[in-house]
């Protein structure tokens, strides 16, 4: 049911085993996979700000009426100064390592409301 998914908000669901996140954009639904483009995180978790997703981990944005990645990963901005050496070079190889992983856009799903229902076409 559309209500089951608040104004501003989003709900994960499973179908046919895609994982698939709806989101209702000021009572507009789309459907995206779940998935961030970058490392996975699931992006019900992250925020919605009208058409834009924020991913929870890195700060990946994606436009939800399309899929397409909008910005890529947005490094952890933490002091090495408040780590203990091992941290600060393990945070260091993190952020060297972070540069190669790939930056995919993700998955829509055509949606439709009918009857109080968000409709999804895999
Ligand atoms: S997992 Fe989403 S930005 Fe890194």
């Amino acid at each position: 049911m559309a209500d089951k998914v608040a104004p501003g908000g989003m709900k994960a669901i499973e179908l046919e085993g895609n994982e698939i996140v709806i989101c209702n954009s000021r009572g507009n639904y789309y459907s995206i996979q779940r998935r961030c483009g970058h490392m996975n995180a699931p992006l019900d978790l992250g925020t919605l700000d009208g058409i834009y997703l924020t991913c929870p981990m890195h700060c990946a944005q994606f436009d939800i009426t399309n899929g397409e990645a909008l910005s890529g990963p947005v490094p952890a901005d933490i002091s090495h100064e408040i780590m203990s050496p091992v941290l600060g070079k393990y945070m260091q190889n993190i952020g060297m390592l972070m540069n190669y992983v790939r930056m995919e856009s993700i998955r829509t799903f055509e949606t439709k409301l009918e009857d109080g229902w968000v409709l999804i076409a895999l």
